[in-house]
């Protein structure tokens, strides 16, 4: 059942390439148009629509913080990204003309449902992107985007989590062509880098294990610290969440921004600082570059993910994962997946159990 896979985390790490070929495959025709056909919703409500409230927790909290920047990039809509936990307590601003997206691999998480049941009885539509058809969330939904990532039984979530990035992109994009909010280029452009993910990933998985020697060689400290900008400071948090739920080392993710304003005063010679700088085409690259530069001036130990050919940020690292060149905005889909491998193997390093880490459950269904 683990098809060779010394552990299902592996294998399911494994089969993103296909999981995202799926989706596209389902939902993208040949002339690069997205179908959302199974969505209830007609042109009209997109249009009138006022603003989106995502909410989820954990991983699928991370999707939803890159669906938000997405969504608000392509559609012109106010965006928010709440967890759920904190969500269904606090008194949000939303009503009939808020969509309210839950995201869910399981669908039964008890704060998330509770989160949507809240949003529509304030009368708000709901939509889900889940993973599990038949599952709470999908029941108590008015429309679903299915991430069709397969069983999910490895605790920590990885190949659910690229399909929810994924769903997030053809909603987006989506949305944004009935609203009349992106440009026809623009759109292809999008479309066919979308296209080129699969083979990407494989790419990166091709080497799983150089990435292996990276994390044998840090993966004794204390801590290790995650950083990102914009469409990659998801990613961050998702690095650091994926290390320490598998590998038990403490590790933190933070916007790369956020440095001079606490975090820094942890780097020494010790701590490892994985840094993501792929965003080539971004005005955030440079000060991406010039975070590592503080880094190094302090001797933090740099684990940079940049593009293939990067000049700048690889000079600064004292070890390099390079990934293949795509659009800034769909970066973090094959960015996370080095992050995945990076954990994958401090924990196996460590000598933990992967599949199955201490004091988690697959599904959280209650408070
Ligand atoms: C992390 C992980 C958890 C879940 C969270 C939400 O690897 O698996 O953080 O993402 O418990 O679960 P779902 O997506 O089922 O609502």
């Amino acid at each position: 059942e683990k098809a060779g896979f010394e552990t299902f985390m592996l294998k399911e790490i494994h089969e993103q390439p296909r999981v995202i070929r799926g989706l596209l495959d389902r939902h993208l025709d040949a002339a690069g148009r997205i179908e959302l056909a199974d969505l209830p919703w007609d042109r009209e409500f997109f249009r009138t629509l006022d603003r989106i409230m995502i909410v989820a927790c954990g991983t699928a909290y991370h999707a939803g913080m890159y669906g938000r920047l997405l969504l608000e990039n392509l559609t012109g809509l106010a965006v928010e990204t709440d967890l759920a936990s904190e969500f269904r307590y606090r008194n949000p601003k939303i009503s009939g003309d808020t969509l309210v997206i839950a995201v869910s691999q399981s669908g039964e998480t008890a704060d998330t449902l509770a989160s949507i049941r809240m949003a529509r009885e304030i009368g708000c539509p709901v939509l889900s992107i889940c993973n599990v058809p038949g599952s709470s969330i999908v029941r108590e939904s008015d429309g679903v985007l299915f991430t069709d990532a397969g069983l999910e039984i490895g605790v920590a979530s990885t190949k659910a989590y690229t399909a929810q990035q994924t769903a997030f992109i053809l909603l987006a994009l989506y949305a944004a062509r009935l609203r009349d909010e992106v440009e026809p280029e623009r759109s292809a452009e999008l479309v066919e880098a979308l296209r080129r993910i699969p083979d990407a990933i494989h790419y990166v998985l091709e080497r799983q294990d150089a990435i292996r020697a990276i994390a044998e060689k840090h993966h004794d400290g204390a801590s290790s610290l995650y950083l990102g900008r914009k469409f990659n400071y998801p990613t961050a948090l998702e690095g650091a969440l994926k290390n320490k739920e598998i590998s038990y080392q403490h590790a933190e993710g933070y916007a790369a921004g956020e440095m001079k304003h606490g975090p820094i005063a942890l780097i020494n010679e010790y701590l490892p600082v994985i840094c993501i700088c792929t965003q080539t085409r971004d005005e955030v690259y440079d000060k991406v570059v010039s975070n590592l530069k503080e880094v190094e001036a302090r001797n933090g130990r740099i684990i940079a993910l940049v593009t293939e050919g990067d000049e700048n940020a690889s000079r600064l690292a004292e070890d390099l994962i390079a990934v293949p060149p795509t659009l800034d905005e769909l970066s973090p889909v094959i960015n996370v997946v080095a992050l995945q491998l990076l954990a994958y193997y401090a924990a196996q390093a460590r000598g933990t159990d992967i599949d199955k880490p201490r004091n988690l459950a697959k599904s959280v269904t209650v408070e």
